[in-house]
């Protein structure tokens, strides 16, 4: 059947598409689209058309799996253009999200109805891209100059409620009741005749155009797209329609052509397809999570905890002390009421979360948690202990998971009569907001725990990635390099602030040893406080922890802005005169090759160990995990753009043992992704 088909509805004309999953508006929904018009405008009995979608969603955009491939028509433009000039008013019926092309769709059409629930948004730009089927001229004159540069250069959507008040929706249905609706809008538009977009004035005030890009310079350091967006609003205020349209086609297609979208569209797919395990079959049936146990109240605990609850899925928390127990329940409120505080979350919504969050001191309430996570020392001994009494007391089927940074998983599942039960789940900080999810497989995880690991990370909106078993799976193994390096480089005579600064130029949130002073430099050091073998361990004797204790490789302020420290400077010299390095100039690029390069060489191996399942999961770690500029696509896409030739070379010029599969990649010009 076609993926378009129409139906007359007395002298209404009603298009609807049907193009699982999302409606994307491939060749043959466009296709359909344009002839469902012509058909109207042939037929003198029709007076109206409605344009709508079943499934789950009105069109969530162009069909971006497209992109790579020859154009097959009708274009957009084209499509677009015969909707606008029909004589006959054309009223788009939205559900589900109106997104990118699909809003455009609707700005063509002369009238737009939506449900409540209905989203209404343009995220080109998160793919690098700007809405190029006339979006950055529409909306500046449908919804006004404020909200199309806010819509564009963000990406983010805005409600059915808010899109009436912008006048991008003239009506909002009831829910359930969409057809009917837009049918009788329909035949009111009759007497009103086709509105066009094209022929409005833009509302507005243009002056907001520069306030908005000031305010938002940060946030969108380093990427191409906000800029190209934000620049085709601002040509709306100024050209007419149709060279406000041939502005927005070259800024598309310099975007289209360029790296960063390239990357950000393989950001895009690489996440759903970290989803899926290449052997566990997709209709695997899943247990039922209706409980969580969560072990340990400290940093990762409670954050841990607020994904669940945040979820409405009810959490038992268990710490060995009240004054712990108190304190991690303490930080949870304090959390959600700092969100209630700043409008992202209702006070109703924080007490929701905490209603359904027991504390104990006694492990058996544990009992009847589906699934149960560690979050206690990183210590083997200690682990195993409590996983030892979690399997005398955990329900037969329950899921129990490690969020251990480092240990073997396997050999904390052994502590266990059922390691195929057990897994790692390792959430990085702050947990209740990072979005990166590592699922460590043991060698006897059941196919069915892995596979709910899987959906439980879905449903609290995480991006899980499946990893296998070795010193730091994928994020922290590849991490580990890159410190090393840099700690040898201050030997040589770079400073910190330098290789951070190469580091943050390159788009990374921070560099090494600003990651450090966050996470604190005294990491492992309380072991053995008497040991002073490196500068690290010399910072942390002379009370440079990190940012908590105001100092580390940095000096900080009240606001935590950092500065450079002499102190650091003389601790960082004497190490370096007793290694017997001699100091030189360092330059950027040998600080790329340096630290940057290395991470795709730990990931060849990883790859080639089958610790990561395809190089584009390792970039969704890297990417939700540890800040990767999106626009660079993670180390192995963005290994892919230098060149495996090139990141070879640089390694062997500073002595490296190259990865077999890095080896075999620069022979034979091959790609990781
Ligand atoms: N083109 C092709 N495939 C798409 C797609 C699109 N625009 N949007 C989603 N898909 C695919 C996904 O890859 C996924 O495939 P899979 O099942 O094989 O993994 C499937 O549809 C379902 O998607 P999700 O898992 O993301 O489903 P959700 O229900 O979680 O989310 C959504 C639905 C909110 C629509 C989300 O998919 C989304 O944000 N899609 C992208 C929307 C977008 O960026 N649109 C703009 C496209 S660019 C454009 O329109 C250019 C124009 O201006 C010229
Ligand atoms: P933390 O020291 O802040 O918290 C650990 C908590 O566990 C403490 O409150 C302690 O009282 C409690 N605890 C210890 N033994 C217990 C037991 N037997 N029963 C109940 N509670 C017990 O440590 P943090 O940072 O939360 O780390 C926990 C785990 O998460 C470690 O394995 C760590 O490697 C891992 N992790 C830590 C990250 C971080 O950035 N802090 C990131 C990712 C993983």
């Amino acid at each position: 059947m076609s993926v378009v088909t129409t139906e007359r509805h007395g002298d209404v004309l009603v298009i609807i598409s049907n193009n699982p999953p999302v409606n994307a508006l491939g060749a043959a929904v466009r296709g359909g689209l344009k002839a469902g018009v012509e058909e109207a405008l042939a037929d003198d009995g029709i007076k109206a058309v409605v344009i709508r979608c079943d499934g789950r969603t009105f069109f969530a955009g162009a069909d971006i799996t497209e992109f790579t491939k020859a154009p097959v028509p009708p274009s957009f433009p084209e499509m677009i253009e015969t909707i606008e000039n029909s004589p006959k008013p054309v009223i788009a019926a939205i559900h589900g999200t109106a997104l990118g092309g699909g809003l455009e769709t609707a700005l063509s059409c002369h009238y737009r109805v939506a449900v409540p629930s209905a989203q209404l948004g343009v995220p080109e730009v998160k793919l690098g891209l700007l809405p190029g089927a006339g979006g950055t001229q529409r909306l500046p004159r449908v919804a006004g100059i404020e909200a199309a540069v806010e819509m564009c250069a963000t990406g983010n959507p805005v409600s059915a409620a808010k899109a009436e008040s912008l006048g991008l929706v003239d009506l909002v249905a009831e829910e359930g009741k969409l057809a009917e609706t837009a049918i009788a809008f329909a035949r009111e538009c009759v007497a009103r005749g086709p509105r066009k977009s094209s022929a409005m004035p833009v509302k507005g005030d243009p002056a907001y155009i520069e306030s908005f890009t000031k305010a938002n310079a940060r946030k969108f350091r380093g990427f191409d797209a906000p800029a190209a967006n934000i620049a085709c609003v601002e040509a709306a205020t100024r050209l007419p329609f149709e060279e406000g349209i041939a502005f927005e086609r070259q800024e598309f297609m310099k975007l289209m052509m360029g790296s960063q979208s390239a990357a950000q569209r393989h950001i895009f797919f690489s996440e759903r397809k970290a989803s899926k395990i290449d052997d566990v079959p997709e209709d695997t049936k899943l247990r039922d999570i209706r409980k969580v146990g969560m072990i340990g109240a400290g940093t990762m605990g409670g954050g841990i905890s607020m994904n669940f609850l945040s979820a409405g899925i009810p959490v038992t928390i268990l710490e060995m002390k009240q004054e712990a127990l108190d304190r991690g329940v303490g930080l949870i409120r304090k959390n959600y009421e700092a969100t209630a505080a700043k409008g992202r979350m209702k006070p109703e919504q924080v007490e929701a979360a905490m209603s359904i969050l027991t504390p104990t001191l006694d492990m058996a309430d544990l009992a009847d948690c589906d699934l149960i996570i560690e979050a206690v020392f990183e210590n083997m001994d200690v682990k195993k202990e409590v996983f030892g009494k979690l399997d005398a007391i955990a329900k037969p089927g329950a899921i129990l998971a490690s969020n251990t940074s480092y240990l073997d998983v396997n050999e904390i599942a052994a502590a266990t009569s059922r390691p195929q039960d057990v897994l790692g789940l390792h959430f990085f900080s702050p947990a209740n907001v990072m979005k990166l999810l590592e699922v460590v497989r043991g060698a006897k995880t059941a196919p069915d725990v892995l596979a709910t690991a899987m959906a439980v990370a879905k449903k609290i909106r995480k991006v899980a990635v499946v990893a296998g078993v070795c010193d730091g799976f994928i994020g922290n193994r590849m991490l580990k390099p890159r410190q090393i390096e840099a700690m040898k480089l201050l030997m040589e005579g770079a400073t910190p602030q330098q290789i951070d600064k190469v580091h943050v130029d390159f788009g990374m949130p921070m560099g090494p040893f600003q990651m450090s002073d966050l996470a604190g430099v005294d990491i492992g050091w309380h072991r053995d406080p008497t040991r002073i073998e490196n500068v690290r361990d010399a910072l942390c004797a002379v009370g440079r922890w990190g940012q908590k204790t105001g100092k580390g490789f940095y000096d900080y302020d009240e606001k935590r802005n950092p500065t450079p420290s002499a102190e650091v400077q003389a601790i960082i010299d004497d190490f370096s005169a007793r290694s017997g390095a001699v100091k030189r100039e360092i330059g950027d690029e040998e600080i790329i090759e340096r630290t940057l390069y290395p991470m795709v060489n730990e990931g060849a191996l990883i790859l080639e160990e089958k610790m990561a399942q395809r190089a584009s999961d390792i970039d969704v770690v890297w990417v939700y995990g540890y800040g990767w500029p999106v626009y660079r696509g993670g180390p192995m896409f963005w290994a892919d753009l230098e060149g495996a030739n090139k990141i070879k070379a640089g390694l062997e010029k500073h002595g490296f043992a190259i990865a077999p599969l890095l080896a075999e990649k620069a022979a034979s010009k091959g790609r990781f992704n």
